[in-house]
């Protein structure tokens, strides 16, 4: 499974670029405004922090300007993924841009169907939101078992990239079925190698090695 960082902050994909198991990056306008700087020069900066996928979201709600924006943003940097929301006038935006050769994340994707148009459309990567769907009484890990055996079903090379992941069970469950990536809050990405027990082993080991070593110590 991939791991792709959910944030904007280079700080947070510094640290976590750091441990050489990050594969990729998404922002999202609402986590690109939180960082109050241009756009363009903070998805630079993260491109080349981050040797992978690293999506940029059109702000344009028309066809023609959407495809003009890709463009634009896929020029920044080889790594740029652009991202365009899955409404009707994204569909002929994702054809053309991926047509070009530029990799689209259809993002916004909260059923089945709108999964199979952005597989039909060329899309690299699908983002079903699954939290989102959790915080509306919907089963957002079903969506990714439905839209996995459709892809399956149909071979279709899109790879489904798990998104509004809330905490680290949801990229459990996500690996177990099968999800190609999970994208997560910095957040969630440091509790997945977190465990009382490891802490509490790990002191052991080290206080019955210094009290075996101390007792050598005095023997001699
Ligand atoms: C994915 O690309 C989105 O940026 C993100 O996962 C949305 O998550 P949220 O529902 O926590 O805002």
């Amino acid at each position: 499974m991939k791991f792709f960082l959910d944030t904007g902050s280079l700080a947070e994909i510094r640290e976590a670029a750091a441990l050489g198991i990050v594969d990729g990056v998404t922002t999202n306008p609402s986590l690109v405004a939180k960082e109050g700087v241009d756009f363009r020069e903070l998805i630079k900066e993260i491109c080349d922090v981050v040797n992978g996928p690293v999506s940029a979201e059109v702000l344009s709600t028309e066809t023609e300007l959407m495809i003009k924006e890709g463009r634009e943003l896929a020029k920044i940097h080889k790594h740029v993924t652009v991202k365009v929301p899955m409404i009707k006038a994204g569909i002929p935006a994702i054809k053309a841009l991926s047509g070009d050769g530029i990799k689209v994340n259809v993002t916004l994707v909260f059923s089945p169907s709108q999964a199979i148009i952005a597989a039909k459309a060329g899309a690299a990567f699908v983002s079903p939101f699954i939290g989102r769907l959790d915080d509306v009484s919907e089963h957002g890990m079903g969506l990714i078992q439905d839209v996995l055996q459709i892809y399956r079903n149909y071979d279709y090379k899109t790879e489904v990239l798990v998104a509004s992941i809330r905490h680290p069970m949801h990229v459990v469950e996500a690996a177990k079925i099968g999800g190609h990536i999970a994208t997560m809050p910095f957040k969630v990405f440091e509790q997945l190698w977190k465990h009382p027990l490891t802490d509490i082993g790990l002191d052991r080991f080290l206080k019955d090695w210094r009290q075996a070593k101390d007792k050598l110590a005095t023997a001699r």
